[in-house]
């Protein structure tokens, strides 16, 4: 598989979720238009919060029909959903402040009873509904990196997990249980985008980009794409610096 990654670095952190924002704006009407939704699997952690407030702002909120958008996750901290670390909770905080997406269509990772395991068998099982087959395959998976190479709830030195979507107990990023899409589910997406910044994911973004996707033994990141091999990476400087030469598309 011919392997593409575009690289776009900001100018700043608001310039970065402004272009993640036109992405996704894009992204949402060419999905709506070509299948009557748009299926957007979101990243918790602390990079996508403006894009998430952005989204709820002038130009972006009205420039997608957001009754046709179904939000999904691309990983869940195992926690209550009311609890500070949860991604849902992240989610009603800032996009579901300024954005009105159908009951319905907002697709939580469950948390709330029962083991990590059979969570993942029911969100599993939602996903194959919703999307009619054994391998989901959403318009867009938003995702970030840890500076250790991890991206959803895939982190380096652990086992590629089976299926479509894990349980996670030994996260080194606390807390330590967390469901996640698999890499089989990730690279199933029509787009796959990253926002990534900051300085201490320098070195691990040069070795992404140095990487070989079909190499087993990579970084979680550097093994992501989407279907036909791209993926987009939006950056801040700081996140850039060590990446050698690369041609940006
Ligand atoms: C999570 C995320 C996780 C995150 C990265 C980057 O729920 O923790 O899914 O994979 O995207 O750890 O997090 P920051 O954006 O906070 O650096």
């Amino acid at each position: 598989m011919k392997l593409h990654r575009e690289l776009f670095i900001a100018g700043s952190l608001d310039d970065l979720a402004r272009e993640a924002a036109a992405r996704v704006v894009d992204l949402a009407n060419r999905s709506v238009q070509m299948r009557g939704r748009f299926s957007l699997a979101l990243s918790g952690g602390s990079t996508p919060r403006r894009l998430y407030q952005l989204l709820t702002q002038s130009p972006y909120r009205q420039a997608i029909d957001w009754s046709r958008v179904h939000l999904f996750f691309a990983d869940e901290r195992f926690v209550p959903h009311a609890d500070s670390e949860s991604t849902v909770r992240l989610i009603r905080e800032t996009l579901l402040q300024g954005v009105t997406v159908p009951d319905e269509n907002f697709h939580v990772m469950p948390t709330e009873s029962g083991s990590p395991e059979q969570n993942a068998a029911l969100y599993t099982r939602e996903l194959e509904l919703f999307f009619g087959g054994t391998v989901p395959v959403f318009d867009l998976i938003l995702l970030g990196m840890g500076p250790d190479g991890h991206t959803a709830s895939l982190f380096p030195g652990h086992p590629d997990p089976a299926g479509i979507v894990a349980a996670v107990h030994d996260s080194p990023k606390p807390p330590p249980i967390r469901l996640t899409l698999t890499l089989t589910a990730i690279r199933a997406a029509r787009e796959v985008m990253f926002l990534v910044t900051g300085a201490d994911k320098a070195e691990t973004l040069a070795q992404v980009f140095d990487a070989d996707i079909n190499d087993a033994q990579a970084l979680p990141a550097a093994r992501v794409s989407a279907f036909d091999g791209r993926s987009s990476w939006l950056v801040d400087p700081e996140a850039a610096r060590a990446i050698r030469c690369h041609s940006s598309a």
